[in-house]
């Protein structure tokens, strides 16, 4: 028996083949568009994320030994997508979680006194990163999709909503609590959309999806829609909370940190909602059929392993991600050169929608080994950042950090990142813990696991990073960096 888990990210879909001891049998990966229309602005055609989710499954199906038998989905969240309810197209791209264009809608509502309540419904802030202020932008910048969505014919939601829409051909509208929590239209005390936030977004109500359970029911993939299968959706969520479960982080004090584009650390606070004044989001991690709510506490930052991409296709000073690895250990540290990566602006804990990109501390002396090194650094100053909130402010402990995803098969980083926390760092045999969690959260909503406890004896331990000293100079000069990269725009 075996489950197909789809993670839909940033820049491109995997699909794996997870058998019953955990195992990856089979994978595929497909690559979509980013585009960039604006200064600050960041779209996805739709369809090209679906066809991108056909094309990796596919490659998945054809390499597995056995079919699977439920189907998982896991999303980059926050992402606002608008389609038409009858034959599933997208009028008008999507705005991606990553994009800066609200950031003025954001400060309007801040001004006129809103963000103490939108933060006390929703356990997040008024800012450009979440959902609602995107729909926001597209009623008063795209009236004829908007009145398309208000007249009931198209709908809203996010990248779960949308693929499970095109999986089940239209068939399904739903979402579920870690991706609704994410909108700034979700009520984290009672469960639920909150009409007073809609009213605020301008977001009818009856445009958004059915909020169901992490697991359990979801819905059946439409054979004419999805490579001819017919599939329980029997596990949906947003994909830092699906890495929460695939790292089997499910005690309450459980932290992980993902490596992917961005970097997002999430600690399980159980069935206790923190709330954090210090920069962190509570948020939902996920919701079990029968009812019961495990809470979180993150610190998401925007751009990590993106900075490398920046380095690989902005620059051209490396062909490859893992280059980056390399170029970094021919020199023995960035010779005094800080790179603070707001390429989009500072997430966790700063906050600066209008922070840039600034590379400090260049001389005549300065190699592309420098730049790389400094590159690596900054991922491990912006985790750190994220930490040094919840063991300060928030008073939560970080023993050990479970670390995951793309970047964190960087041994250097993985290194820096122990020395800087002063804590060990601790990498999974399988690092697509994304991917996993939402096969974990579908195999047990089929019943293929019994219960967590049973797929915590799946988690194995490839490689731990002992730290080996903090540099506290370092850290003083990045900090400064930081504020001088802050408010640019
Ligand atoms: O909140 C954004 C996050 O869900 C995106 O994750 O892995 O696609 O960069 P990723």
């Amino acid at each position: 028996m075996s489950v197909l888990a789809i993670d839909a990210g940033t820049t491109g879909v995997t699909a794996l083949v997870v058998t019953e001891d955990g195992r990856i049998d089979a994978r595929g990966y497909r690559e979509f568009t980013q585009y960039f229309p604006e200064p600050g602005w960041v779209e996805h055609d739709p369809e090209e994320i679906w066809q991108a989710t056909l094309a990796a499954c596919r490659t998945a199906l054809e390499g597995a030994s056995a079919a699977p038998s439920c189907l998982g989905l896991t999303n980059q969240r926050e992402t606002a997508v608008v389609w038409d309810a009858a034959t599933l197209a997208a009028p008008r791209p999507a705005i991606v979680w990553q994009d800066r264009r609200t950031a003025g809608i954001c400060a309007s509502l801040r001004e006129a006194g809103h963000e103490p309540r939108v933060a006390e419904l929703t356990g997040l802030r008024l800012d450009p990163y979440f959902t609602g202020s995107k729909f926001a932008w597209m009623a008063r910048h795209d009236p004829g999709v908007w009145e398309r969505v208000t007249g009931g014919r198209a709908v809203v939601g996010t990248v779960d909503s949308y693929l499970v829409a095109r999986l089940t051909g239209g068939a399904r509208h739903v979402t579920d609590p870690s991706n609704a929590s994410r909108t700034l239209l979700y009520d984290l005390t009672a469960g639920g959309w909150s009409a007073e936030l809609c009213e605020l977004f301008g977001v009818p109500t009856d445009a958004l999806p059915e909020i169901v359970p992490n697991y359990g029911d979801v819905g059946r993939t439409d054979p004419a829609a999805f490579l001819g299968l017919s599939l329980p959706i029997s596990g949906l969520a947003g994909d830092q909370q699906a890495a929460l479960f695939g790292q089997t982080c499910f005690a309450p004090g459980d932290v992980k940190c993902t490596y992917g584009t961005g970097s997002f650390l999430l600690i399980n606070t159980g069935s206790e909602i923190v709330r954090s004044d210090a920069g962190l989001l509570t948020t939902v991690a996920w919701q079990t059929p029968s009812g019961e709510i495990t809470y979180a506490l993150e610190g998401a930052i925007f751009v990590t392993g993106a900075a490398v991409q920046w380095l690989r296709d902005g620059l051209g000073l490396i062909e490859t991600a893992p280059e980056s690895e390399t170029l970094a250990r021919t020199v023995p540290d960035s010779g005094g050169v800080v790179f603070v990566p707001a390429l989009t602006g500072l997430g966790a804990p700063h906050w600066d929608p209008d922070a840039r990109g600034a590379i400090l501390g260049v001389t005549r002396g300065t190699t592309r080994g420098h730049l790389a090194r400094a590159t690596l650094e900054a991922i491990a100053f912006e985790v750190r950042d994220v930490v040094e909130v919840m063991t300060g402010a928030a008073g939560l402990k970080v023993p050990t950090l479970k670390a995951d995803g793309g970047a964190s098969g960087n041994d250097l980083l993985m290194q820096i990142q122990a020395d800087q926390l002063g804590v060990p760092v601790e990498r999974p045999a399988i690092q697509e813990t994304t991917a996993l969690g939402a096969a974990f959260l579908a195999g047990l909503g089929t019943g293929l696991w019994s219960s967590a406890e049973e797929l915590r004896t799946t988690w194995n331990l490839d490689r731990r990073f002992e730290p080996s000293g903090r540099d506290g100079a370092a850290y003083a000069r990045w900090l400064k960096a930081v504020e001088r990269a802050r408010s640019w725009a």
